[in-house]
């Protein structure tokens, strides 16, 4: 029986467009794949709903002007009600301080991560969720670092090869391969897309010193935008040419320092400063304004940078063998104190991506959901 008020209420706030694009029957989409046979163009620039039926199995619709006829499960509209969110973005993140994690960073065994679906979910969630996870017990070994990257999606693979060694060596091409201090900073920002995820697994740690840390960007930003909202809006709007150069490679990439999504939330920093080249004139700017804009600049970047030090913001643990950790290189920055020559140290770190590591959490969590709904 019609029932147009009732139906009316189910699809409200839904445009005819919407649903005549999103319709789910099978000269529409492909009962295989799920996925969309038409083209926005083939429909019409006006399009209408001209009835709505109420049934057992569902919403029944007749669009016009095509007369095309269609059913929605109530479940599956229900399922569209939820607002979008971008799982990248800060709206999708718990922001923390170093003060939040006394004992360090939590972690837990690679052998429980391995055997029980439920440690790798929660582990792999708190990843995407605070932009870390730490596992102990991974065999120090040489090549272990993939073994663990398999278990979150794919390595990506780059000038360094599938994994690169972290350790003293006589002609350093990076920083990061002497005993100095490295400070808060993300990989290979001088990439574009950057690795989204990095894994620094730890071998050998008999050094003096080489104390990791690691610190929230996400978390830096918001309280630069807080404290400082002239400052950030420069910096999210600044465009920064990051490089690196080798007898092999040659690589550079332009994007300002805090990245936003076009709402405005944060959703990517990149902040090196070992990599940062000169900074350039704006196109088009005449030269006492070019001038401003770099002052203004500079004062924002320092202002940042200021907060990024700040005492509190970054966690601070030693990474024993065995130890590996995982983070988010799109938000979270990295350090290391350094180290002396009596002792050795030895990281194996590889790249990933985090759309494999959603993938596996959704993947996990479906199949719980299918268990749970099966026992
Ligand atoms: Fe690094």
């Amino acid at each position: 029986m019609t029932n147009t008020v009732a139906v009316a209420r189910e699809i409200r706030g839904l445009d005819p467009a919407w649903l005549r694009d999103n319709c789910q029957c099978s000269d529409c989409r492909d009962p295989v794949s799920g996925q969309r046979l038409i083209s926005i163009t083939d429909q019409a620039r006006e399009v209408t709903v001209t009835t709505t039926v109420g049934a057992a199995d569902g919403l029944h619709v007749t669009f016009g002007p095509d007369g095309h006829q269609t059913v929605f499960t109530r479940t599956w509209l229900a399922g569209q009600a939820a607002p979008a969110v971008d799982d990248r973005t800060e709206d999708a993140k718990e922001l923390w301080c170093a003060t939040e994690f006394p004992a360090g960073p939590p972690s837990v065994t690679w052998r429980d991560y391995l055997a029980r679906d439920k440690v790798r979910l929660a582990s792999l969630r708190q990843l995407l969720s605070a932009g870390f996870m730490l596992l102990r017990g991974v065999p120090a070994k040489p090549g272990a670092v993939l073994e663990v990257a398999k278990t979150l999606g794919y390595v990506r693979e780059t000038n360094y090869g599938r994994l690169f060694d972290v350790r003293v060596v006589a002609t350093p091409a990076n920083l990061a391969f002497t005993g100095l201090p490295i400070g808060p900073h993300t990989d290979n920002p001088y990439r574009d897309p950057v690795p989204t995820l990095q894994l620094l697994h730890c071998l050998v740690n008999a050094a003096d010193g080489g104390e990791s840390g690691l610190l929230d960007g996400f978390r830096a930003a918001a309280m630069l935008r807080a404290e400082d909202p002239v400052a950030f809006a420069c910096l999210a709007r600044t465009p920064v040419t990051f490089g690196y150069s080798d007898a092999s490679t040659e690589l550079h990439a332009t994007r300002p320092m805090i990245g936003l999504d076009p709402a405005g939330r944060i959703r990517e920093i990149r902040y090196n400063s070992r990599s940062m080249q000169p900074m350039r004139p704006r196109l088009g700017a005449a030269a006492d304004q070019a001038a401003d804009e770099m002052r203004e600049f500079y004062l924002a970047y320092r202002a940042f940078a200021s907060v990024v030090l700040r005492p509190g913001l970054t966690m601070r643990f030693s990474l024993e063998p065995g130890d590996c950790v995982v983070f988010d290189n799109t938000r979270v920055l990295h350090s290391r104190t350094g180290f002396g020559a009596s002792g050795s140290r030895h990281l194996q770190g590889c790249y990933a991506d985090i759309d494999g590591a959603e993938s596996a959490v959704a993947l996990l969590a479906r199949n719980r959901r299918r268990a749970t709904v099966g026992a």
